[in-house]
């Protein structure tokens, strides 16, 4: 029934939508784009070979000819970032990789690249597609459009769980200048900035669980 349909779902760092996009996708047989990892991969690079991504030194230019960004489907549905072949899902999660990908995505040839290979994946259909400017500007065509927000303190708090079952010791207030400060430049870039598209689902996550917020976009979907 929805496998032809496009689901955007966009909003700020640690609103919890990948777990979102993740579920719904899971739950309507469709396959789940994660379009930050895909910033993500070319931060890695960069950050690999060290590439000044200064506009005018032309090297961020001539890493984007050298990087192949491909995918692969894993059983669960999920489009696994390919660079170079690579599989690079637990490479590409650090908080230096977080930065330096907010840092990455201001640059139009960079979202020029990689808003042609999302705009591929979405031509057959059948993908919840998750990142900053999927309904504004990737598929602004589609009518399932959502935008998850939620209060700074615990969006931090949530980001500090993750890291501490992770076995991190980083702190509470550190976290929450950094997605607050990667949140500002994903805000005020000039190329699709982050904002909710004028359809768009808004949904206020601070006070809800990740099932709560699972039903209420399936629920969305299916009244449509
Ligand atoms: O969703 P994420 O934290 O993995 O995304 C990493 C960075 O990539 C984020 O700071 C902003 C950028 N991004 C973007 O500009 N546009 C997207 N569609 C997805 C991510």
């Amino acid at each position: 029934m929805f496998e032809k349909t496009i689901i955007t779902i966009d909003g700020p760092s640690g609103v919890g939508k990948s777990t979102a996009a993740k579920a719904v996708a899971e739950k309507l047989g469709l396959s789940y784009l994660d379009t930050g990892a895909m910033y993500r991969a070319i931060a890695l690079q960069a950050q690999r070979e060290r590439v000044n991504i200064d506009n005018s030194s032309g090297e961020l230019e001539s890493l984007l000819k050298r990087t192949e960004i491909t995918f692969t489907r894993d059983q669960n549905h999920i489009l696994l970032v390919l660079v170079n072949n690579e599989d690079i899902t637990d490479k590409i999660r650090t908080p230096e990789i977080s930065r330096l990908s907010s840092d990455i995505a201001t640059k139009g040839i960079v979202r020029k690249r990689l808003i042609e290979i999302q705009r591929r994946v979405g031509k057959e259909g059948g993908i919840v597609a998750e990142g900053r400017d999927m309904g504004t500007y990737v598929f602004p065509d589609t009518k399932y459009k959502f935008y998850l927000d939620a209060e700074l303190e615990m969006r931090a708090k949530r980001r500090w769980n993750q890291l501490h079952e992770s076995g991190s010791d980083a702190n509470i207030e550190d976290i929450s200048k950094q997605i607050e400060a990667r949140d500002k430049q994903d805000k005020e870039r000039s190329e699709s900035p982050l904002h909710p598209a004028r359809n768009a689902v808004i949904i206020d996550t601070t006070h809800l669980n990740a099932d709560e917020v699972v039903f209420k976009i399936i629920k969305e979907v299916q009244d449509f």
